[in-house]
Parts: C-alpha cells; structure tokens; sequence
C-alpha cells in the first residue's frame, strides 16, 4: 500500500511542481527585465501593466504553489497515519494469537518491535517523496541547459594566430540566422593588411552582420572567412578574439571602475597605458573631471555616462587591447560633429598600421577609410573611394541620401 501510495503521491505532484519551477523562472525574467529597462517603463507610463504582469505571474506560483501544498496536506499525514494502522492490526490479530497460545509473548513483542523499526522511515517517506519529485524536475531543467552544445567549437587541431599584418579575406560567404532567410549572399570582400574599410549600406542590410562573422560570433554557413591566410575555423578562439578589438553599436559597460572597464581586454595593462587610451579616445577629460576619476564606478551597465562618454570608453577600452584588426561598429554615432571630429583625428593615429573595419552612417567618419564597400542585397555592390562612388554609383548616393535625410 505505501509502495502504490508513493507512486501516486509522485506522479501527482509532477505537473505541479514543473509549473512552480517554470513561474518562478518567469517571475525571475520579468523582475530583471523591468529592473533593466525602469527608464523605458516609467518613460512610456507602463508602471501599472508592468506592475499587473508581475501579479499574474506571481500569482500563478501562488496558485501552483497551492496545488503542491493540497496534494502535501492530503498525502503526507496519510504517510504518517499508514503505520499506526499496521501497529494496530498487528496488535490485535498477534494479541488474539497469543491469547490463543498461537504464538508467544515474546515473538508478539519481537513482531511490534520490527514494526516499530519501520514506523519512521514509512512516515518520512511523504517528505522524501515530495523533495524528490522537486528535485528531479530542477535535474531535468538543469540538464536541459547542460546538454545544450555550443553552436561554435574549437577545431580540435585548432592553431594560434601566426604573425601577420591583418589581412582579412571573405571568399563566397553566405549566412543566414533563421533558416530561408539570408542575410549575406556569396559575400566577397578581401581587406590588405593594415588597410581600412569603411561599410556603407542601408539599414538592416547585413554590415553588422560581418563584423560579427569575423570573430565568429556566429558560423558562415558557406564559404571562406580568413585572416592572415588562416581560415578562422582553424585558429584558436580566444587568440583569434584577442587580436580583434570591437566597439559595438551598443555599447556595454560593467558596473565597475572606469579604469577596469577600460582594461577589459587588458587586465596587465599599466595606468599611463589606460590613460593613453582614455586620451585617445578622447575620454580623458571627463574622466579626470569625475570626483574619483579613473576609480569612479560606473553605474549598472554605465547608466550613469551620457552615451557619447559610454561609447568613448569603449573606443577606449578597443584601443587599449592594440588589436590586429580593429572593427568599429557606429563607434561614434552618439558624439556630437565636433567631438567626432576630435576622436576622427586620434582614430588616425590609432588605425595606423591596424586593419581597420568602419561602419558608418555619418559621411565624416566614413571619409576615414581608404576604400568604401557598399553592401547591398548581402552581397558587396560597389568597392571603390568615396569620391569615386559618389561619382560612380547611383545606389551610394541613394543610401547616403536616405541617411543624410535621417541624420538631418
Ligand atoms: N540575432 C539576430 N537574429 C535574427 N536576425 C537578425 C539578428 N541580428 C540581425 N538580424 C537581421 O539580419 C539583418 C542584418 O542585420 P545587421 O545588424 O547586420 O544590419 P546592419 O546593416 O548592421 O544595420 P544597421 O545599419 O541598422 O546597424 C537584419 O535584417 C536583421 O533583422
Ligand atoms: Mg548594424
């Protein structure tokens, strides 16, 4: 009967228990999220749907979580009450056989003392059963995320990066995030070492897309990505990502000091190195007008930087690491024309002998480079130098007509 009991008890829980585990996983995402995105929340007036989402989710568990404790209050004393009934049969039908001279006294005495020997784990079994119901779905959930393979291995003969000047080679690439939709078609781009390139398209049309092909971010799904001669697939991760320094189009700042958000990519990095970038990058200046200057914390995801000092610390934070290949992906979109120019003028002196990827919607910076590409349908439309796709291509005025529009 307990062995039938048991089983019943932990199939019943099982739905229960799975849906508490999965509100409390949900509960956990939409209090991070709306802790994240408070200024959206509070700018769009949503306090009170947010706050509601929050009630129906917790309410939930509640209910849920009510479900659990039904199936406990109805199950557990009835683990606790199953012995004292055997207790009790073995009491009155061994005491009629005693009586009866079927049996002695001391074998009477010996049968209730093995019993009693049970009573205990019989009545803790309700417990047992109902933590180990809990535990075999947190295992299967944690397993769901073990089991999970990276979509980007290391080859097993993996090599590091030989020396080299920073030759970047896209031969036939095609690549797509959802299947049937493709982003890059027969992508073709060479890049000499120490050169600079500016990508020039409209929006969505796949430039950010390369630049985090390069670091394999994500896996072609055709085609050669090579650097120095070495096919991307073959070189060690972590020497390949080292030797390429990114800004990305949103920036991202640790709740830490200035000065380990700058040496990220550096942590041997001396002061008079971090300060070099920080000037560099043109952050020097509003870093040493802050109260702790280089050891001022900067709030969560650096909330407490405007956006153009958040994105001049990680330009700086990229220069910093004195990369092979330096890609910047609308490094400069939220500084002001004078500012820009400013930081147009160090970039120079940092992209000098450096492989250098530019994306860029504003004319000035995309004038820095020595040769523009258009992208255009995922694959590169014109190469050529701005004045001579200006002069050239009717799709380069189109898109930096539209931009030039958007810009104002
Ligand atoms: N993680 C992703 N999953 C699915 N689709 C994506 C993802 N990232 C980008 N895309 C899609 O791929 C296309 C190219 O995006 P990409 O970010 O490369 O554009 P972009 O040229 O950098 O645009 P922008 O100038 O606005 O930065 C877009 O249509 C976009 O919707
Ligand atoms: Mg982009």
């Amino acid at each position: 009967m307990v062995a039938w009991l048991s089983w019943r008890f932990f199939g019943k829980l099982e739905p229960a228990t799975a849906a508490v585990q999965q509100g409390l996983a949900q509960l956990a995402s939409v209090v991070e999220e709306n802790v994240a995105g408070a200024r959206l929340v509070r700018a769009f007036g949503r306090e009170k749907d947010e706050t509601r989402k929050l009630s129906k989710v917790t309410d939930q568990i509640y209910d849920d979580g009510m479900e659990v404790v039904w199936l406990r209050t109805f199950y557990v004393p009835l683990f606790q009450f199953l012995p004292g009934i055997g207790q009790l049969a073995v009491l009155a039908y061994g005491g009629y056989l005693a009586l009866h001279h079927h049996m002695t006294a001391g074998d009477l005495v010996r049968s209730l003392q093995y019993l009693n020997m049970l009573v205990w784990p019989v009545q803790s079994l309700g417990d047992m059963v109902a933590s180990g119901q809990r535990a075999v779905v947190s295992a299967a959930r944690v397993w769901n995320v073990l089991r999970e393979e990276p979509s980007i291995e290391e080859a097993p003969h993996a090599a590091t990066l030989a020396a080299g000047g920073g030759t970047i080679a896209f031969e036939g690439v095609d690549f797509a995030y959802t299947k049937g939709k493709p982003v890059l078609k027969n992508f073709t781009l060479d890049v000499a070492a120490g050169a600079s390139v500016a990508l020039v398209g409209a929006t969505g049309c796949g430039k950010s897309t390369v630049a985090r092909l390069l670091p394999r971010f994500y896996e072609a799904d055709r085609g050669r990505i090579s650097i120095d001669g070495a096919d991307i697939r073959d070189l060690k991760l972590r020497d390949l990502r080292r030797n390429i320094a990114i800004v990305f189009e949103d920036t991202f700042l640790f709740s830490d000091t200035i000065r380990n958000n700058i040496a990220y990519g550096r942590l041997d990095a001396d002061d008079a190195a971090i300060e070099r970038a920080a000037r560099l990058a043109h952050a020097a200046d509003f870093i040493e007008e802050m109260p702790e200057g280089y050891d001022t914390i900067v709030g969560e995801q650096g909330f407490s930087l405007s956006g153009g000092q958040r994105q001049r610390l990680a330009i700086a934070r990229a220069i910093l690491m004195e990369p092979r290949v330096l890609i910047l992906d609308d490094a400069t979109s939220s500084v002001d024309a004078r500012m820009e120019e400013e930081i147009r003028s160090a970039l120079r002196e940092v992209m000098e002998g450096r492989t250098t990827i530019i994306i860029s919607h504003r004319l000035s910076t995309i004038s820095l480079a020595d040769q523009v590409v258009l992208v255009d349908g995922g694959r590169v439309a014109e190469t050529g130098t701005h004045t001579q796709l200006l002069r050239r291509s009717a799709r380069y005025n189109e898109v930096l007509g539209q931009q030039l529009e958007a810009v104002g």
